[in-house]
């Protein structure tokens, strides 16, 4: 009897196991095309000129993905109809003038994420924050002559990588599906959402203790109001076989996210590698600083694609800025490897919640079921085994 449910049991562990690993991939959400410096003549065969324009299509809108290295670094992620055209004005656009970019018909929603400075500070008492006090060097992205090594695309994904020398190597991805990413930290994206990776590899130390830190410009279609903020939110997550040992997701929302799940969001997991193979136990940790508004954004942001979607408008625009920094007191600093990461999407919508995968729910299913049908075997014994003795007893006592 006990041995048949055992049986039953693994049987349809097994057929559950199957299903799971032979699950189909999840449905094309969008449909990706990428272009790369879409309309530019003088571009040709040039890897240091790089503009992607990425068409992420559903049946009812398109989600517009840019990523420019022509200023300063920027991600763009506008919300439009199906119909509307992304334009380039090259030689404007070349001048850093307004207006140099547009869309054919007005977007309902667009976020753009610049990397506006990137700092190497000295922490000479290790405690891992950079503030006003710290001895900085400031890199500035926009002086950087970028490479352009690989661009790959076809309308499921959209992959390229393009650094500054050898020193900053960006990896960019755009996807149909919702899945979890390739490399660590294996953070899940949807087709609302674009990846941003980027190594600091190698680079020449400034300091006795040099530490790491990027400065970060949110710029959303939402209106400037005093009061509304981006919000820094940390979920915890239960399941850590993408990411081992890290239990946390770090969520950075716009005003029209957090409350009508229809905004801009940044998200990452606060943990740095700093070794190539990206293990936990070559990591560190990130920092963040919380959102300030910008003063004066069409200044601070004249070299970006934000001015020129916005040009002046800006100044009507939130745009808020924070200080992502990597290290933890007592990592040995980045001299220890002189190598570190950062990994963070940048979407429309809400931020994916992670689910149980398959896995974990069969690893708990075999977890339960199997002291299930030792309880189960282990009671039948012990009632079979009573019956029997009661039947003795009775022939005895005949
Ligand atoms: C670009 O490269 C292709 C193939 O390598 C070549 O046929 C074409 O003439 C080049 N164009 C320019 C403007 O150099
Ligand atoms: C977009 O820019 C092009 C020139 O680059 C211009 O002809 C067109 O009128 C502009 N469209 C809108 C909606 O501003
Ligand atoms: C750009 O990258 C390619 C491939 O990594 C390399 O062969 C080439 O020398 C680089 N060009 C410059 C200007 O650094
Ligand atoms: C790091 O850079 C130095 C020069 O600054 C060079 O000698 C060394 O080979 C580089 N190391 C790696 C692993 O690329
Ligand atoms: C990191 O680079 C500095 C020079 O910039 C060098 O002195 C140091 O030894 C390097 N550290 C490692 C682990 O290679
Ligand atoms: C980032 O840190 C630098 C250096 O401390 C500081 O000047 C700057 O205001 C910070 N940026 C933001 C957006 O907080
Ligand atoms: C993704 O974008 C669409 C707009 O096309 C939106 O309706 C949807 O809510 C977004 N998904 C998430 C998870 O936010």
């Amino acid at each position: 009897m006990a041995g048949t449910a055992a049986t039953l049991r693994i049987v349809i562990s097994l057929v559950l196991l199957s299903s799971a690993l032979c699950d189909e991939p999840s449905k094309l959400q969008r449909k990706l095309r990428a272009t790369l410096n879409p309309g530019c003549d003088i571009c040709e065969n040039r890897t240091d000129i790089t503009l992607v324009h990425i068409a992420a299509e559903s049946d009812t809108d398109t989600i517009h993905y840019v990523w420019d290295f022509t200023g300063k670094p920027t991600i763009l992620v506008a919300l439009t109809g199906k119909d509307a055209r992304f334009h380039i004005n090259w030689d404007l656009l070349m001048d850093s003038k307004p207006g140099s970019v547009n869309f054919t018909e007005s977007p309902r929603y667009t976020f753009m994420a610049v990397i506006n400075r990137i700092f190497q500070y000295d922490d000479a008492d290790d405690r891992a924050m950079l503030d006003a006090g710290s001895n900085v060097f400031v890199y500035d992205p926009h002086e950087f002559t970028w490479n352009r090594s690989l661009l790959w695309s076809n309308e499921k994904d959209a992959m390229m990588a393009i650094s500054a020398g050898n020193d900053f190597l960006f990896k960019l991805n755009a996807y149909s599906t919702k899945d979890h990413g390739m490399d660590f930290p294996h953070l899940l994206h949807s087709s609302n959402s674009t990846q941003i990776d980027i190594v600091f590899n190698n680079i020449t130390n400034r300091f006795a203790n040099p530490r790491f830190a990027v400065e970060l410009l949110f710029v959303v279609s939402e209106q400037a109001v005093v009061g509304s903020d981006f919000e820094v939110t940390k979920r915890k997550t239960l399941d850590d076989e993408h990411t081992p040992g890290i239990f946390e997701i770090v969520d950075v929302l716009s005003p029209g996210a957090f409350t009508f799940s229809a905004g801009g969001y940044i998200e990452y997991r606060p943990v740095s590698y700093t070794n190539p193979a990206r293990l936990i136990a070559s990591s560190t940790e990130t920092r963040q600083s919380q959102p300030v508004t910008i003063d004066a954004p069409s200044v601070a942001l004249k070299t970006t694609l934000a001015f020129a979607l916005y040009g002046d408008g800006l100044g009507q625009r939130l745009v808020q800025g924070m200080n992502v920094s990597f290290g933890v007191s007592e990592d040995g600093f980045y001299r220890k490897t002189n190598y570190t990461t950062m990994t963070f999407q940048v979407g429309y919508g809400m931020p994916p919640a992670e689910e149980l995968s398959a896995f974990v729910l069969i690893v708990a299913g075999i977890g339960i079921g199997i002291p299930l049908v030792v309880l189960t075997g282990g009671l039948l014994y012990v009632c079979l085994k009573k019956l029997r003795n009661r039947g003795r007893f009775q022939q005895e006592r005949l």
